[in-house]
């Protein structure tokens, strides 16, 4: 899967529409919640139950909801444009319910579970879990969210395949993101640097916008109507 013309890259407020919290800004999950007390390795072996009852608790509220028009027209261009690329930074797995494939998810994936004790990794849908934490049918050992903490690296794999599509794509759209965390912060400047042509939808300004050479002031569903009559525009006609 090596493609790079037209990339989305999206973080939280694309799933905003969707009735999921984003993590900075006035609703912020990082605002009611310390992420050092439930999103670091540090706190999850202090304190396993807590940090499960909070991704519980997500994967709960996550499961009730539905992919937005954002979600759906990011995975109908792909299957009108060639070479879109799918970039994303959210755990949700709403993409790939609005139909994307091939989803590089850099953050991980909330329905993800790991073993600490025999390192199997599997997806797991319960919600809400019977037993908190969780523990592995097969060993009986903890297990943990297949999420990227902070202090953790990302995978490895996704990153390299998210710096090289970022480096080939043509247009690089960036949806709903406050282009904080690094090194996923990095890759737009990455895109912009070889030349692609930046595209933000947000209705705050970010670091993104001084490079942008389009930037869409509005939500994420309204945006992406935009970005996709543009696109047809571009590609198509
Ligand atoms: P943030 O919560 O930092 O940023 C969300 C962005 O979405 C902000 O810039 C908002 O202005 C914008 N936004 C809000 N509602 C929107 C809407 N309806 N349409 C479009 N945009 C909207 O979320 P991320 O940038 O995704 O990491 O955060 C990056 C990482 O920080 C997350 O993946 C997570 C978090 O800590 C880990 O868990 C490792």
């Amino acid at each position: 899967m090596r493609k790079g013309y037209i990339t989305f890259f999206t973080g939280a407020g694309v799933s905003a529409e969707s009735g999921i919290p984003t993590f900075r800004g006035k609703e912020g999950l990082w605002r009611r919640y310390n992420p050092v007390d439930l999103a670091t390795p540090e706190a999850f072996f202090r304190n396993p139950s807590l940090v499960w009852e909070f991704y519980n608790e997500r994967r709960c509220n996550i499961a009730e909801a539905e992919p937005n028009r954002a979600h759906l027209l990011i995975a109908e261009a792909e299957k009108v444009f060639p070479l879109v690329s799918l970039i994303t930074q959210n755990v949700d797995g709403l993409h790939q319910r609005a139909g994307s494939r091939n989803v590089i998810e850099l953050h991980g994936n909330i329905w993800k579970v790991k073993c600490l004790s025999c390192g199997k990794e599997e997806m797991n849908f319960e919600t809400p879990f019977n037993e908190i934490p969780p523990r592995c049918k097969d060993c009986d050992g903890l297990l943990r969210p297949g999420v990227v903490w902070f202090g953790e690296s990302l995978p490895y794999e996704a990153l390299e395949l998210a710096y090289d599509i970022a480096k080939r794509s043509k247009v690089f759209i960036v949806v709903g993101t406050s282009c904080q965390v690094f090194p996923a912060a990095q890759l737009p400047f990455i895109a912009k640097e070889k030349g692609a042509e930046i595209i933000e939808i947000n209705p705050e300004e970010t670091p993104v916008s001084e490079i942008a050479d389009m930037s869409i002031r509005k939500r994420a569903t309204k945006g992406m109507e935009e970005v996709f009559e543009y696109l047809k525009e571009k590609y198509l006609s």
